[in-house]
């Protein structure tokens, strides 16, 4: 998407070969107009995906998550870091690790706020591994419902998060995909194929994709296991 990467390119810092920094227009200081953009973007291309809902986890998805739900007119759905004691309850839980921050979370869902019915759009800021979004997934997944695509705002293509998504059988589509990163060096690789082929394909059923595992239920709690 041109106008993402043309703000990276006017506004973004590499501070590594693995980390760009976008604090001035996503994840500190928001632009809310160009999320507006980002999220009008994001429901264009899934507009016939049948989304129901859409997912996020906290706390720099929400911003253009909000936007792309408002566009396709359905809920947002913000998946929990921390169990709160206001979450009590039926709850499913996921253990998340981050390799760029070096964190561990329990992602969390209120069991209300999905349906087996359910076909889930999944945005988020960055994906690099894609550990988020493989937890968010098995989540989706033991509830029933359908995970029917995945939006990005920045893929670090040089990651194995895409990869990942892809082989599970997962819809991904970045608004921009970055081959490389270094001191003073941000390369893109080019646009992903035209909107239509793609929707096309998000009609078909995935295949091979391994269901996901409830390893334990402790009272009202669902603990999804990690694949
Ligand atoms: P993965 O889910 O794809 O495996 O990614 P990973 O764990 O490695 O990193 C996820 C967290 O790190 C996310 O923040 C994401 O926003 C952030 N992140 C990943 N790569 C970059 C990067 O190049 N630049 C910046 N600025 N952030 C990056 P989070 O833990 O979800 O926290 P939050 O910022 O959303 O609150």
């Amino acid at each position: 998407m041109k106008l993402l990467e043309d703000r990276i390119k006017k506004e973004g810092q590499a501070l590594s070969e693995t980390v760009l920094k976008v604090d001035s227009f996503i994840n500190h200081q928001v632009d809310s107009v160009f999320m507006d953009a980002l999220g009008a973007d994001f429901a264009e291309h899934f507009k016939d995906a049948g989304i129901t809902k859409v997912f996020t986890i906290e706390s720099s998805g929400i911003a253009p998550a909000l936007m792309t739900a408002e566009h396709l007119h359905v809920p947002l759905v913000i998946l929990k870091k921390q169990t709160s004691k206001i979450l009590n309850g039926n709850v499913y839980q996921t253990r998340i690790t981050s390799f760029t921050k070096g964190t561990s979370y329990e992602l969390t869902l209120f069991a209300d706020y999905i349906m087996p019915e359910d076909r889930i759009l999944l945005i988020d800021d960055f994906l690099a591994n894609g550990e988020a979004a493989m937890g968010a997934s098995r989540i989706i997944e033991a509830s029933g419902a359908t995970l029917a695509g995945i939006g990005i705002l920045i893929e670090k293509s040089f990651q194995k998060g895409r990869k990942r998504l892809e082989e599970a059988g997962y819809t991904v589509y970045s608004q921009a995909r970055i081959g490389k990163l270094g001191a003073g060096v941000i390369e893109f690789l080019p646009e992903e194929e035209p909107q239509a082929a793609k929707r096309n394909r998000q009609t078909e059923p995935k295949s091979g994709e391994p269901p996901a595992q409830t390893v334990g239920k402790t009272g009202s709690r669902r603990a999804v296991g990690a694949n």
